[in-house]
Parts: structure tokens; sequence; C-alpha cells
């Protein structure tokens, strides 16, 4: 039984209070909550919550998360959008195992190098020469010396990240500094970080997936006709269905994420008369843009982020105004409300320079161009997800770039793909040839490639040296191949 929606209020997710100067403690359990209403529902979870709790962070103020892991299942953290030594990025063999775990048997047999590509479907991924394996317990170091954004952290256990994700193991992680503060942008309760995903429910109540292997132990991906992603029909925001929020007539800072594994959405904010409030973005997934840019519709794709201004001042009180996708029908049409309860003072403002400090990287500036092809195709255990023609092999090293250089990609796509960078932000030059669209300014860490286009994008490989990573946020693609190693040296 699904709940009407906009009955159910928004939860925002708590603070998490570090446990000592920059250090912070999660672990990593199997709960029973609340979702919809009146119905248990298991969760994998970071802190016994779904989303995880939030944590704050200072720029350039290092954190240290120890992550204990008392799930019945391998994990892997990513700090997504961090900037973030290679030791700490959550490379998708770098597991933090559960207690007493062994090994899934390789009945293939993979052997040393040959990696994902011939293994793909004999968990073979716990055998990685390469991979650093700790047990239980994981100290993670983000140095965070990065712009202020919105972070987001989840799991990237090599071929299982999809249904852990989608089985909760989710949550934000905000980058803070002076210079945004003084902005005087919507703050306090009026700043309000939106997590959408997608799910499914089964009759019993536990989130449904499609996995061909339901303890995720041994054979990944997805059964048909799921191969193109896992979707749900129930659309969660904070964890909740179609939640509603109380607001103020006054202008609101959304933070808004698509955690969603494979579903797209495209944004509207509708009133009760049927008219489109601007969605005024300030931010891109890595953070300030150099000025606003208004939308009425915003396409937002798994993994993006988007900091953006509502103003509710103009909503009479006890009005409603809907976010809805666009791109949905039924029930994954409705996203969440927001009732304006009161009339309310506003000291806030929308400067209309937000920042200085973007990289402005030229085309001359690139000393390499490369192309990617982001198509279906043939993994050994059936259809996969490819890049350049190849699946993901950790023992294989894609790309290697220098630290320093800037070049130009250019990702081709043949359906959707969100294309994930790790370690650097980078810009949209092009479009197939035409300029970028409105909401691919500033920058970027994850680019929407919509189906037949060549998307080129730019970038600096700046931070650190070490293995890091690229592939599509689709999380079945991800798991299903569509991955490849980026080293820098
Ligand atoms: Cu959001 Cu490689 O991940
Ligand atoms: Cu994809």
């Amino acid at each position: 039984p699904l709940p009407p929606p906009y009955q159910v209020p928004l939860p925002i997710p708590r603070t998490l209070e570090p446990a000592g100067s920059g250090r912070y403690e999660i672990v990593q359990r199997e709960v029973t909550a609340e979702i919809l209403p009146g119905v248990r529902t298991p969760l994998w979870t970071y802190g016994g919550t779904f989303p995880g709790p939030t944590i704050e962070s200072r720029r350039g103020r290092p954190v240290t998360v120890t992550h204990r892991n008392e799930l019945p299942v391998p994990t892997v953290v990513h700090l997504h959008g961090g900037r973030t030594p290679a030791a700490s990025d959550g490379y998708p063999t770098d597991l933090v195992l559960p207690r007493g775990w062994a090994a899934p048997a390789t009945p293939h047999g993979s052997g040393h190098g040959s990696g994902h590509g011939s293994g793909h479907g004999s968990g073979h991924g716990m055998h990685d020469p390469r991979a650093v394996v700790t047990e239980v317990t994981r100290d993670y170091t983000f140095p965070l010396d990065q712009r202020p954004t919105l972070l987001w952290y989840h799991d990237h256990r090599m071929d299982f990240t999809a249904p852990a994700i989608w089985r909760g193991l989710a949550g934000l992680h905000l980058v803070r500094d002076d210079a945004e503060e003084a902005l005087g942008l919507p703050a306090g309760p009026r700043e309000l970080p939106l997590m959408i995903a997608d799910r499914a429910f089964a009759a019993d109540g536990a989130l449904a997936y499609p996995a061909l292997d339901p303890a995720l132990r041994e054979r990944p991906g997805v059964r048909e006709p799921y191969l193109a992603g896992a979707l749900g029909d129930v659309i969660l925001v904070n964890g909740a269905p179609w939640p509603v929020h109380e607001v103020d007539a006054a202008r609101y800072r959304l933070r808004v994420l698509n955690a969603s594994n494979a579903r797209h959405y495209e944004l509207e904010a509708v009133g009760d008369d049927g008219r489109r409030l601007d969605l005024v973005q300030v931010g891109a997934d890595q953070g300030l843009l150099a000025a606003p840019v208004t939308h009425r519709l915003l396409p937002i794709a798994p993994a993006e982020r988007y900091d953006l201004i509502v103003d509710f001042s103009g909503v009479p009180v006890g009005g409603r105004v809907r976010l809805l996708n666009r791109l949905g029908s039924g029930r994954t049409r409705d996203v969440m409300a927001f009732r304006v309860a009161r009339k309310a003072a506003d000291g806030s403002r929308v400067p209309a320079t937000l920042s200085t400090d973007l990289p402005d990287w030229r085309r001359s500036d690139a000393v390499r161009v490369r192309d990617f092809a982001f198509r279906t195709g043939h993994l050994h255990s059936g259809r996969g997800w490819l890049i350049g023609g190849l699946p993901f092999d950790p023992a294989r090293t894609d790309v290697t770039a220098r630290l320093g250089d800037v070049e130009v990609w250019r990702l081709i796509a043949d359906v959707h793909h969100p294309v994930h960078l790790h370690l650097v932000g980078f810009r949209v030059l092009s479009r197939s040839g035409r300029p970028p669209l409105p909401h691919d300014a500033g920058l970027k860490d994850t680019v929407s490639l919509r189906p037949g286009e060549a998307v080129e994008i730019i970038t600096r490989f700046d931070g650190y040296r070490g293995r890091y990573l690229f592939h599509c946020h689709n999380a079945e693609h991800e798991d299903m191949g569509m991955m490849a190693n980026l080293e820098i040296t």
C-alpha cells in the first residue's frame, strides 16, 4: 500500500557529531526501518539510517572517517566528488571485510591478472593481487582541500555497488568555507539537502532489487529486463516517500542530489495555479557557479548535484509548491512538495557574482585529446556495458595521465550514460559540436551523456598521483562493466 503523495514529513538527515577533532566513526549495519508508513523494510545503512548521517566539513580541514563493517558482505566507501588521495578513494577492491568473511569460490579460476574482463560473474574480484584488504574497520582520510560543495559517500564494491546503494549505503557530506557563507545565500533551516532516489518494494516490505545473486556474494549483475538499470516506482527524498516540507514564504537553498541508481529526472517546481517557479542554480557538482543560471526545467542524472535557490515569497500562505519530475509518469511524476506555512522576513541574497575561482581551461591548454565510447556490449556472462570496447578490469590501466596535465576527453554515448571522473572536476566544452547546455555550467564531476551524443569535457589532472577511476554512474552499468582505471603519474 503506497502512501498518498505529500503526507510524510521530509526527514533531514542528522549531522554526524565528531568523535574527536576531525574524526568520525560510522558503523555500517543492517537495520529495519519504516519507509512506507506501517511497513518494515530491512536496510543496509551507514550509522543506522538511510540516508546515512551528514558530515559537515570546512574546506582544507582534513577529516578521518573510521568505517566499521557489520554487514554480511564486504564494502568499500567512496566520497563522490572528493579530492582524495588514492589510498582513501575507495578503489572497488579495497575492501572492508565483514567479520568472518570467506571469499566466494572462483569456479572459473580467473587467475592472476585475467581480471574482470574474462572473469565477469565469477566472484574473482576478491583475488586481485593488488587489492588492499583490511578487516572489519578502515580509516578513510579526506583532506577536503577543494571548492565547497555537496559531496556524497556511497558504497563502491566491485560488481556490487548498485545493490549496495539500493539497500541504503549512501549519505551526504557538505564542504563549506567562509567565502561561500559570506554570500548571504539562504542558510540554517532554509538550506535543505534533498537526496532523491527511487526504490521498489516487495510485498513483504523489503526493497526489491533484480540481482542475479540475491546474496550479493558471487554473481554480479541484474536480470532481464533490468540490464539498462534498476528503476523503482516509489520516489524517496531523504528516505521518505513523496514527502512534504513546511516552509516560510522566503528563499530556500536546495542542495539536490540524484542518488538513484538509474533514474533520470527533469525537475520543475509547480505552484497550485500551475505556474512554474524559477529554479535559480547557484552551484554544480563541484561548487558555486560564476553567476546564477535560471531554469524552469532542470534535468538531473544519477550522481549529479545542483545547488538551487527557490523563492517561495510569491506563494500565498497555505499554498503548495510541488517538485515534479517531467520524465516520470503516474507516481514517478511526483517528487515532493513544499507547503508555505507563514509569511517571514528574508535577509538572504543571491549575488550576481557567486565565485571568481572557477578554472577556465582552454582547449589550447590541453596536451591530449582522448575519445571514449560508452556502449553496450558482450561480457563473458552476457550483455553488459563497455568503455572503449572493454569491460572493467582492475588489473588493466586504461588511461595514464600526468599530474598537472590538461586534457580534453570526448565521451561518446549510445544511450544515456552519466559519466563520472574521480578526483577531478571538469568543465563541459561542447555537446555534439554545439555549445554546452545551461545546466552544464560551472565545475562538474558527473556529466549526463544523452543518447547518441559526443560530449567534450576539459580537466586538469590535479591533486594526487595514484590509481583512480572513471565510470558510468548508472549503477547497474557500472557493475556490469562500464568502469575504467585512470592512473595519475
Ligand atoms: Cu559516485 Cu565512482 O562514484
Ligand atoms: Cu551508463
